[in-house]
C-alpha cells in the first residue's frame, strides 16, 4: 500500500498542497516520500523515511509551479532507499510518475525498455511507466496519448498519476487500486485516500478501474479505457478532517479488520494460479528445505505460527512451533538441514530476532515471514516472504494476522510441493467470505449482550484451536478483561472451574470438529454459562447454543480464518462499548524492540 497524491490549480502553493496531502497519507506508507513539482523544468525531490525527512531535504525558499505529485511508500519491490523512492522519471527527466499498487509484468516491460536503450536508476516496477510514456512521446504521441499507450501495457493492479515538464495537467489512471479526485475552488486534486486533501474540499468523485483522469486548473474530465467521456457523480465527503485517516470510521482497528478482503487479494496475487491450481512463491524459488521446521513468533504471530505449524504437518512435514522469548536453540535439535521461520508483522520484535539470530548462529536456513519490506527480520534471515497486508497502525493486530494466515498455507504448499485445484479456489475464494463476514455480521449485538461479563473465554481444536488463542488475545487488549482461550479438550482439565453464568464462552464450531466441540459445549452449558458458536452449520448447532455467529463454508483449514473476523469484531464492539482507547491500549506499543 503506498499513496499518491496529484494537484494543479491557480492559487500557487502547489508544494504545500502536496507536502500536506502526503501527511495525511502517510498511514499508508512511511518507507520514502517524495514529490514531483512541474515548471518548465520539473523539479523533483524524494527522500528515504518519513515525510518529515523530505521535509527536511527540500530546498530553501519558494518551489511553486504548475501542478504537482506526490507518493509516500510502502516497499514492495525494491528495499526503502533514496533510489527506490517515487516520483520516477524517464532518461530526459520529462515526465515524472507515482504509482500505488504492483506492476506484474514490469520485469518484461523493463527487459524490453532496457534493450531499447532505457538506462533504469531504481529496483521499483513503477519505474517502467515514465520510460513507457517516453518511448512513446518518442514515436509522436501527444503527452495524453503516451499517457494512455503507457499504462494499456500494464497488467497489475495501479493508482498512477502523471506530470509533464511545462504544462499544468495531472494524468491519472486506475485499477484496481484506490484513486479518488477531489474537486476544489482554485484548484483540483487526485490521491489515494481523502485524507489527502480534506483539508482543503469536501467534493469528490470516485475514479473506477480501468477509468482515465485528465485533471487540470479548469477542471477535470474521465474518460474509459477507450477514451470516451464518461459522466461522472459529485459526492460530499462528510468526515471530520481529524477522522479522515481512518476513511470515516471510528478507529484504524476497524478500518483495518474492513481492510481484510483487500489485505488477502493482495497476498495472493501473482502467487496462486487458478488455472493449473499450483501455488509459486517468487520471493522462495531458491528456498531448499528437507528437514524439519521451527517456527519462533510472539503474540497474534505466535498464535498465526501455531496454524502455520498445524498446516505443515498435515502435509507430512515436521513443524514445531516456539514461543520466540523462550526458544532455546541449545534445548532444541537444530542442524543446517533445519528452516527456522520467523514470524514477525514489524520485523522488529526483539525476541523474535534474537530466536533467529541463534537459529542463524546455529547453521539453520532462516525465514522472515513479514510485512515490512527492509525491516531486521526481511534483512538478516536468508528468505523473506512478505505477506503484503499493508501498514497497520492499530495496536492490536487483525489484518496482519489473516494474511500471516494465508501466507504461511501458500508457504506450507511451497514447501511440501502440493497443490490442488480446491485448495488454490479455497484461497482464492477467501476475500469474497471475509466480505460476507464483514457484511452480515451480528457481533455488535453479541458484544451489547455481553459487554459486562467478568470475563470472556474461548474455545476450538484444530485449526480453530491458535483463533481460540487468538481470539482472547484481542480481547484482553483492548477491553482490559479477562479472557482465555483453550483447546477445546483442555477446558474440562482446569478451566471448568472457572465458568459460571457470568463467563460467555464463545466455541468455534466448524468443519468435522463439531461434534466433539459440542460435547464440551454441553459441559459449559451445565454450568450454566451463556455460549456464542461461531460455526458454518447453524441448523446443527443453534439448539445448542444462546447466540450463533455465522461464517461460510471454507473448508477444514480456512473456515478458521473466517471465524476469527468474527471474533475480531466481538472484541471491538465490547471495547468501544466500555469506551476503551482501542487503537492504542494501555501499556501496549505495535512494535516490542526490547526482550
Ligand atoms: C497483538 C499483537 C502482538 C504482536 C507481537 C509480535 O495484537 O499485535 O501480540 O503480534 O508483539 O509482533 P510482530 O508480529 O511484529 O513480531
Amino acid at each position: 500500500m503506498c499513496g499518491i497524491i496529484g494537484y494543479t490549480g491557480t492559487g500557487g502553493g502547489v508544494l504545500d498542497v502536496l507536502m500536506t496531502g502526503l501527511s495525511g497519507l502517510e498511514y499508508r506508507g512511511y518507507d520514502s516520500a517524495g514529490v514531483a513539482v512541474a515548471n518548465a523544468s520539473l523539479s523533483v525531490h524524494k527522500r528515504q523515511g518519513e515525510v518529515s525527512a523530505l521535509e527536511d531535504a527540500l530546498p530553501d525558499g519558494d518551489l511553486d509551479g504548475l501542478a504537482g505529485i506526490g507518493h509516500t511508500r510502502w516497499s514492495t519491490h525494491g528495499p526503502p532507499s533514496d533510489a527506490n523512492a517515487h516520483p520516477h522519471t524517464d532518461c530526459e527527466d520529462q515526465v515524472a510518475v507515482v504509482h500505488n499498487g504492483i506492476i506484474e509484468n514490469y520485469q518484461e516491460l523493463r527487459g524490453d525498455l532496457e534493450a531499447s536503450g532505457h538506462d533504469f536508476a531504481s529496483e521499483t516496477d513503477t519505474e517502467v511507466i515514465p520510460h513507457l510514456i517516453e518511448s512513446a512521446l518518442s514515436e509522436g504521441a501527444d503527452r495524453e496519448e503516451a499517457f494512455r499507450e503507457a499504462v494499456h501495457q500494464l497488467e497489475g493492479s495501479y493508482a498512477v498519476a502523471a506530470v509533464f515538464d511545462g504544462n499544468e495537467t495531472v494524468y491519472a489512471a486506475r485499477n484496481e487500486s484506490p484513486l479518488v479526485l477531489g474537486l476544489g475552488e482554485d484548484g483540483h486534486y487526485l490521491a489515494s485516500d481523502v485524507p489527502a486533501f480534506i483539508e482543503f474540499t469536501d467534493q469528490v468523485v470516485y475514479l473506477e478501474d480501468g477509468q482515465f483522469a485528465r485533471v487540470n486548473p479548469s477542471g477535470i474530465v474521465v474518460t474509459d479505457a477507450q477514451g470516451a467521456v464518461v459522466e461522472t457523480a459529485v459526492e460530499t465527503i462528510e468526515w471530520d478532517p481529524e477522522d479522515a485517516g481512518k476513511s470515516g470510521y471510528d478507529h484504524y482497528m476497524l478500518k483495518e479488520i474492513h481492510e481484510q478482503p483487500t489485505a488477502i487479494r493482495k497476498c495472493l496475487r501473482e502467487r496462486v494460479n487458478e488455472l493449473e491450481g499450483s501455488v509459486g512463491v517468487e520471493e522462495l524459488s531458491e528456498l531448499e528445505c528437507d528437514g524439519p521446521v521451527q517456527f519462533v513468533a510472539c503474540g497474534t504471530s505466535y498464535h498465526a505460527a501455531l496454524y502455520g505449524a498445524r498446516l505443515l504437518r498435515e502435509r507430512g512435514i515436521r513443524a514445531q512451533c516456539f514461543l520466540a522469548s523462550e526458544y532455546d536453540v541449545g534445548m532444541v535439535p537444530v542442524s543446517s538441514d533445519t528452516l527456522v521461520v520467523g514470524v514477525t508483522q514489524s520485523g522488529e520484535t526483539a525476541d523474535t530476532m534474537s530466536a533467529l539470530r541463534a537459529a542463524n548462529r546455529s547453521g539453520a536456513t532462516t525465514l522472515a515471514l513479514t510485512n515490512v519490506v527492509g525491516s531486521s527480520a526481511a534483512r538478516e534471515c536468508d528468505h523473506v516472504m512478505y505477506i503484503r497486508a499493508g501498514p497497520e497502525i492499530g495496536v492490536a493486530a487483525t489484518k496482519t494476522f489473516a494474511s500471516q494466515q494465508v501466507a504461511l498455507a501458500m508457504l506450507s504448499s511451497v514447501l511440501s510441493e502440493e497443490s490442488s485445484m480446491e485448495f488454490v479456489e479455497r484461497l482464492r475464494d477467501l476475500p469474497d467470505q471475509i466480505q460476507q463476514v464483514l457484511d452480515g455480521s451480528q457481533a455488535r449485538g453479541v458484544a451489547e449482550a455481553y459487554e459486562d461479563s467478568d470475563a470472556y473465554f474461548f474455545i476450538g481444536r484444530g485449526y480453530n484451536a491458535p483463533v481460540a488463542l487468538e481470539g482472547a488475545l484481542k480481547m484482553k487488549e483492548i477491553t482490559y478483561k479477562h479472557a482465555e482461550g483453550f483447546a477445546a479438550g483442555e477446558l474440562k482439565h482446569g478451566p471448568l472451574a472457572l465458568v459460571t453464568e457470568k463467563t460467555p464462552v464463545f466455541a468455534m464450531l466448524t468443519g468435522s470438529d463439531i461434534s466433539k466441540t459440542l460435547g464440551n459445549v454441553k459441559e459449559v452449558e451445565a454450568r450454566s454459562a451463556p455460549v456464542v458458536a461461531v460455526t458454518d452449520s447453524p441448523d446443527t448447532v443453534s439448539r445448542y447454543v444462546d447466540h450463533v455467529l455465522e461464517v461460510p463454508s471454507a473448508g477444514s483449514r480456512f473456515t478458521p480464518i473466517l471465524a476469527n473476523i468474527q471474533l475480531q469484531l466481538v472484541s471491538y464492539w465490547v471495547a468501544n462499548r466500555m469506551g476503551r482507547s482501542i487503537d492504542k491500549p494501555r501499556n501496549l506499543a505495535k512494535s516490542v524492540t526490547v526482550e
